[in-house]
């Protein structure tokens, strides 16, 4: 496995589950949804079922369905016949006749706006499209593969999004876990990204201190790898010496009660941190109703006063 996907770093069980699934599903012609938060590497995946399947030498597309208006994305995705709107001075072939046997990489899928997921429905089951002003359907050759970061069973719960659609899309779901889930995959990360930025900032950083490693371990990621990519960069542009230090991490890291410290190896110091964060939000929730937080925490409102002493909870 570690040199199948040379570009996809990590060795937590969870990612190597995931890549255990991908390499199952890549050879196939199989429709797979990709979820995941902002950042943690859906269009990474993406890439890499098509670079293993045997569509490799052929085009992968990918779209972005939440950046374009209605009709753009109409026609970009099935294209136009000459004269069909204003503007429409020639035929204009679609990407997914344009794929030509590739993949097409449909990002954000859930923006995809209600008469389009038709549209969507009958590529994926007829493997037809049909083009806007035309009335004949033509037969495609692309597989489809799509993403999003949103809950899209929700979605479809609340009439936003097509169930059958859903049900077609999601015959194989592949679940990129957040970064803070697999705290493991940081120091492999970590080495990698510095390699990567090394040549491109003319620095030679032999790598990380491990207390750098391990406050990066703890952080919360919100933007995931994308947002660690980020702060090495920012962080190698300002070190100095071979390995970079704590010091080094920009100050903004710490700020903020959204970057509390999620991870730690000690339980106990773990559950702390649970605590703290917990009471914090059922606080916050309540407008700083001490009785009232209390009252939902199901614990007397003397204990409530101690350990917002102890964890120095304004
Ligand atoms: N496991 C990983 N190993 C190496 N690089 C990774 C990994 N996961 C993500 N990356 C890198 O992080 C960046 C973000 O990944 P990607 O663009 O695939 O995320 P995304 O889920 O599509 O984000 P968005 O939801 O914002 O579109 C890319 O530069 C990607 O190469
Ligand atoms: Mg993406």
């Amino acid at each position: 496995m570690e040199h199948y996907f040379e570009n996809i770093i990590g060795k937590s069980k969870a990612l190597r589950d995931l890549l255990e699934m991908v390499k199952k599903v890549a050879p196939t012609q199989s429709t797979v949804l990709i979820t995941g938060e902002s950042g943690s590497g859906k269009e990474l995946i993406a890439h890499a079922i098509h670079s293993h399947s045997d569509r490799r030498d052929k085009f992968f597309l990918p779209v972005n369905c939440g950046a374009l208006p209605e009709t753009l994305l109409e026609s970009l995705l099935f294209g136009h016949m000459k004269g069909s709107f204003t503007g429409a001075f020639a035929n204009q072939e679609g990407l997914f006749e344009r794929a030509r046997g590739g993949t097409i990489f449909l990002d954000e899928i859930g923006e995809i706006p209600q008469h389009l997921q038709v549209k969507l429905l009958r590529v994926l089951e007829a493997r037809e499209i049909l083009s806007i002003g035309s009335t004949t359907p033509r037969k495609v050759d692309v597989r489809v593969l799509a993403a999003t970061n949103r809950d899209l069973g929700r979605d479809v719960e609340q009439g936003r999004f097509r169930d059958d659609l859903y049900f077609r899309l999601n015959v194989m779901e592949i679940h990129i876990p957040a970064l803070r889930e697999r705290p493991e995959d940081i120091p492999l990360l970590v080495e990698y990204l510095i390699q990567k930025h090394n040549p491109e900032l003319k620095r030679n950083f032999k790598g990380a201190e491990p207390a750098v490693i391990h406050t990066l371990m703890s952080l919360p990621w919100k933007g995931n790898v994308r947002e660690l990519d980020n702060v090495l960069e920012h962080t190698m542009i300002l070190a100095e010496g071979d390995w970079i230090r704590l010091d080094d991490l920009p100050p903004s890291l710490f700020g903020g009660k959204e970057s509390l410290p999620v991870y730690t190896p000690n339980l106990k110091e773990a559950l702390k941190r649970f605590e703290k964060q917990h009471l914090i939000r059922v606080l916050e929730q309540v407008g700083q109703d001490r009785k009232e937080a209390a009252r939902l925490l199901d614990i007397s409102l003397s204990s409530l006063y101690r350990k917002i002493e102890e964890f120095g909870i304004a």
